[in-house]
C-alpha cells in the first residue's frame, strides 16, 4: 500500500505507529533512558509526546563527549501562532538552555511560494506573531541564529544552488506528488539548506545537527538525509538527526490548524474568548455525569488533558493526579475544564504582558528583509 505524507495538506496524522513501520522512524522511548544519563529530559520527552526520532543517539553522544551540537527548526509565518506551535518553541528554548547552538528559521519563502502569503504580510506576521512570541516564551540571544529564508548570507544561497544538482525531479515527485510546483521545489531545497548549512565551516562546522519537528516534515528530512550523503565526498556533510512530536488535537477534535481559528487557541487570544473556546472543547468525557462517575473519563482522548500535559502541568506527580482523578470519575469535565481555564487565563495574561515588552526587541533578534 502506498502511504505518503504531504507536508502542505491539512489532513491529520492519526496513526503514529505507521510512521515507524513505513518510514523507519524509531520510537523515542528507546533513547530516553540513555538521554537521562546526560540531561534532564523535557516533559514532552518523557510523556510520549515526542514519540519518534532518527539518529538521536548522535545527540546523546555529542552531549556525553561535551561536543557542541546544533538545533535547526522553523515555522512558516502564516496565520496566528497557537499552542501547537508553542510546543516546538518550548523545545528550542529547552535545547538553548542545554547549551546547543540554535538555528531558528522564519520560513517566509515557503509561506510566499506555497501558501501565497504576501511579502509584507509575511514579515508583519513573522515579527509580531512569531518572533515576539518566541522572546516572550523565553528565547534569548545566546547561541541564536534567527533568520528569514529570504534574508540570509551568500554561502547559504550557494548551498541552495548546489543542492539543486543533487535531486532529481523523479524523486521529488515520488516524495511530494505528481503535481509538483516550482515553488514547492524551491521551498524544499531551501529547507534542505536550512538543515545542512550549520555543518559548513563558516556557520560553525557542526558535526551533529538535530531537527525537532512534527511528523509532517519527515519527507523533507528523508530527502535531506539523502542529499547529505550525496555531498559526503564534496562537503563532508552528515545526515541530521531528528525528533517528531505528536500534534495537539484541534479544540473540535479535528486537526489543530492555523487555517481554522475554531480549532486552536492562539497565544494572543484574549483570555475570555480563549476560555470560552476551551469550555466548548472536545473532551474524553462520557455522555452523562452518572456514566462518567461510574466509568471514569478518557484523558487519552481529551483535548483539555492535552493542554495540561503539553503546556500547563510540567510536574509529573501533579499531572498524574489529574489523570487519576479523571480516570476514576472523581472529577467531572465541567470542574476539570474550569481548572484548565484558570491556568489558561493566567498563562495568557502573563504572556500578553511579556509579548508587549518583546515587540520592541524583535529587531535585536532578526534582520528584516526590505521587500
Ligand atoms: N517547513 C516548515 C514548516 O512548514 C518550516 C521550516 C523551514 C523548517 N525550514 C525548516 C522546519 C528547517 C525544520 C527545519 O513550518
Ligand atoms: Fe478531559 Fe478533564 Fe473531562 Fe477527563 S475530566 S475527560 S481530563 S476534561
Amino acid at each position: 500500500m502506498e502511504f505518503r505524507i504531504d507536508p502542505w495538506s491539512h489532513v491529520m496524522i492519526k496513526e503514529y505507529e505507521k510512521l515507524f513501520q513505513y518510514f523507519g522512524i524509531r520510537p523515542f522511548a528507546e533513547v530516553v533512558d540513555e538521554f537521562k544519563t546526560v540531561a534532564v529530559p523535557h516533559p514532552l520527552m518523557v510523556r510520549g509526546v515526542i514519540f519518534g526520532h532518527r539518529d538521536f543517539n548522535n545527540v546523546v553522544n555529542a552531549l556525553k563527549s561535551g561536543e557542541r551540537f546544533a538545533i535547526v527548526t522553523g515555522l512558516m509565518p502564516s496565520g496566528k501562532m497557537h499552542f501547537g506551535h508553542k510546543m516546538l518553541i518550548d523545545q528550542i528554548i529547552y535545547y538553548q538552555r542545554l547549551g546547543a547552538e540554535i538555528f531558528l528559521i522564519v520560513a517566509d519563502i515557503e509561506a510566499y511560494s506555497v501558501r501565497r502569503i504576501g511579502r509584507k504580510e509575511a514579515v508583519d506576521i513573522a515579527l509580531n506573531d512569531y518572533v515576539a512570541n518566541y522572546i516572550a516564551l523565553g528565547l534569548t540571544k545566546s547561541n541564536l541564529h534567527l533568520y528569514f529564508q529570504s534574508n540570509y548570507s551568500p554561502k547559504y544561497y550557494r548551498l541552495i544552488q548546489m543542492i539543486s544538482r543533487k535531486l532529481s525531479l523523479a524523486e521529488l515527485r515520488a516524495a511530494y506528488g505528481e503535481d509538483l510546483e516550482v515553488g514547492k521545489v524551491m521551498s524544499v531545497i531551501t529547507q534542505i539548506a536550512d538543515i545542512l548549512h550549520p555543518q559548513i565551516k563558516d556557520f560553525g562546522g557542526f558535526r551533529d545537527v538535530l531537527v525537532p519537528v512534527g511528523p509532517d516534515q519527515d519527507p523533507h528530512l528523508r530527502l535531506t538525509r539523502d542529499v547529505a550523503q550525496r555531498f559526503e565526498g564534496e562537503l563532508g556533510l552528515k545526515p541530521p538527526a531528528s525528533t517528531y512530536h505528536r500534534f495537539m488535537s484541534g479544540l473540535d477534535g479535528g486537526k489543530m490548524s492555523s487555517s481554522r481559528p475554531e480549532s486552536y487557541i492562539s497565544l494572543d487570544d484574549d483570555p475570555l474568548t480563549a476560555s470560552q473556546k476551551l469550555m466548548r472543547a472536545f473532551t474524553g468525557g462520557r455522555a452523562t455525569a452518572e456514566e462518567q462517575r461510574r466509568l471514569g473519563g478518557e484523558p487519552e482522548k481529551c483535548v483539555v488533558y492535552e493542554f495540561y500535559a503539553y503546556h500547563f502541568i510540567p510536574d509529573d506527580a501533579e499531572l498524574s493526579k489529574v489523570y487519576q482523578e479523571c480516570r476514576t470519575g472523581k472529577v467531572l469535565c465541567g470542574e476539570c475544564k474550569l481548572r484548565a481555564c484558570e491556568m489558561l487565563v493566567k498563562f495568557l495574561t502573563e504572556h500578553r504582558a511579556k509579548h508587549e515588552k518583546a515587540i520592541d526587541k524583535v529587531y535585536e533578534y532578526v534582520d528584516v528583509p526590505d521587500f
